[in-house]
């Protein structure tokens, strides 16, 4: 299979050797049918990619006509040769160029942008000077293009940098319509217009991907005020948000899944003894059970385990807590963990931005992740066609119109993508074989208490 490499990594000495990069259209030079230069760009970072006819690259006439016409800011793979050029390459960061094998256009924007990149990024001396420039409320109101300019990319990887390669974000929490296609809603007056508290940083950390973060993560506030009156819901809890541009495939989200959370077991069995000990004492537990690679079944490969267990499940229906618990136990007997992912769940069971499986869209690529058979993760591959999450949208019953700019964004050039969201509370409650998710939450807040 082929590797990715970051345009940023191209250096003079991997003159020679091919590569395979994946960034967005940012301009195209055309010189002749022959020829042309195309600016691709990843992440703020540019590079010079020349598209030459010839019989030895294979690369025809035909290919240089479909190179000329895509448009800007649509994300593309190119496969090529890193070359020296003959002089020294001006306007881009990258001091080598890619001679051009193939190029494939992954997913085209639209043909005309509200806001191009460049027009957001001149500088205010350059606008005074008569050179054309978009004024701040033009960049604000199309901010997922604005936030691509290497400016803002720099900003807010200053502001979020971390060790892992993750941006860490802050969206929003106060929202001008619901994020989950949920009623649930803490509904609230800001100032005279209808507005909302975020159900989740859903839509805002897919358009941080859509602004070029690509892996961002967000520890915050989220507000259900579903009445749900059980151990593990709560109205406000601690969500760990993750979302991650893909290159094939949603396993890419559940292998960071797989080994994110089995590292933080041992950390914590390492690392917090005492702590352990403290607790058992009060609510004695038996450690949690979890395999160094994480078990993956898919919601059939499920639903089968319960039918051979004599329990009857809907295939294209949800499991209700009493099976995902069944579920759970049948796991621990057959594979020996308390730990694992359900994936391919049906589609009619996610929310309206869940990607449907290429192969049959009755099931998803999507999953649940659970410890001792209760969810604590749900993740998923995101639809980025527009027309297709508008479609889905009003399947669902949302008024398209509340979440226009989210659908919009995805015209202007969105990589395939996907991620999930964690419940902190509900991931503490069920390491430590806690009952109760009042438990592990600082200060509770549910249906009947919002105090102290
Ligand atoms: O399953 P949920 O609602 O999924 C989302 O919010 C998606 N935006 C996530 C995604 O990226 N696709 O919530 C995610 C997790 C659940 O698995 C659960 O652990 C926790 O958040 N959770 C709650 N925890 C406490 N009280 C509640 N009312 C919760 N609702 C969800």
């Amino acid at each position: 299979g082929n590797e990715w490499t970051d345009v940023r990594e191209l250096v003079e000495a991997m003159a020679g050797t091919e590569v395979l990069i994946r960034g967005r259209v940012h301009t195209y030079r055309h010189v002749s049918s022959k020829k042309g230069f195309l600016i691709v760009r990843q992440k703020g970072c540019l590079v010079q990619c020349v598209v030459t006819e010839s019989k030895e690259n294979h690369v025809s006439v035909n290919m240089v006509k479909f190179v000329k016409q895509l448009n800007s800011e649509s994300f593309v793979d190119v496969i090529g040769y890193v070359v020296l050029p003959k002089d020294p390459v001006t306007g881009t960061t990258q001091q080598v160029e890619i001679q051009v094998r193939k190029v494939y256009c992954v997913n085209s924007a639209l043909q005309q942008l509200p806001l191009y990149v460049e027009d957001a990024a001149r500088s205010e001396a350059d606008i005074q000077a008569g050179k054309p420039g978009a004024n701040q409320d033009t960049r604000l109101n199309f901010r997922v293009i604005d936030l691509r300019t290497a400016t803002n990319q720099g900003i807010f990887s200053i502001q979020g940098w971390t060790q892992i390669g993750f941006i860490e974000i802050h969206s929003p929490k106060l929202l001008a319509g619901s994020s989950e296609g949920g009623s649930a809603v803490f509904r609230l007056d800001y100032k005279g217009q209808p507005a909302c508290l975020a159900q989740s940083p859903q839509l805002h950390k897919q358009m941080a991907i859509c602004a070029d973060f690509e892996r961002v993560f967000e520890v915050g506030a989220v507000y259900r005020a579903e009445d749900s009156f059980t151990h593990r819901h709560l109205c406000e809890f601690i969500g760990l948000d993750v979302e991650m541009a893909i290159h094939k495939h949603y396993s890419e989200i559940m292998d960071l899944v797989g080994e994110l959370f089995p590292f933080i077991f041992n950390k914590i069995n390492e690392n917090c003894q005492k702590e352990l000990e403290a607790i058992r004492k009060q609510y004695p537990f038996q450690p949690l059970k979890f395999l160094p690679k994480t078990l993956r079944l898919t919601f059939a490969e499920g639903i089968q385990m319960l039918k051979e267990a004599g329990v009857e499940a809907d295939p294209l229906g949800d499991l209700n807590t009493e099976t995902e618990r069944k579920l759970g136990l049948l796991v621990l007997e057959k594979y020996n963990t308390e730990f694992y992912i359900l994936h391919r769940y049906p589609s009619a069971v996610r929310p309206f931005y869940t990607m449907p499986c290429a192969d049959d869209p009755n099931y998803s690529n999507s999953f649940d992740v659970f410890i001792r058979g209760e969810e604590i993760i749900s993740g998923a591959q995101r639809v980025h066609d527009p027309e297709l999450l508008t479609e889905q949208a009003k399947r669902f019953g949302i008024d398209v119109e509340t979440i226009k700019m989210y659908i919009d964004s995805f015209r202007y050039g969105a990589p395939p993508h996907g991620g999930f969201g964690v419940g902190l509370e509900r991931v503490v409650m069920l390491f430590c074989g806690l009952n109760n998710i009042r438990k592990t939450s600082l200060f509770p807040r549910d249906p009947l208490r919002l105090a102290p």
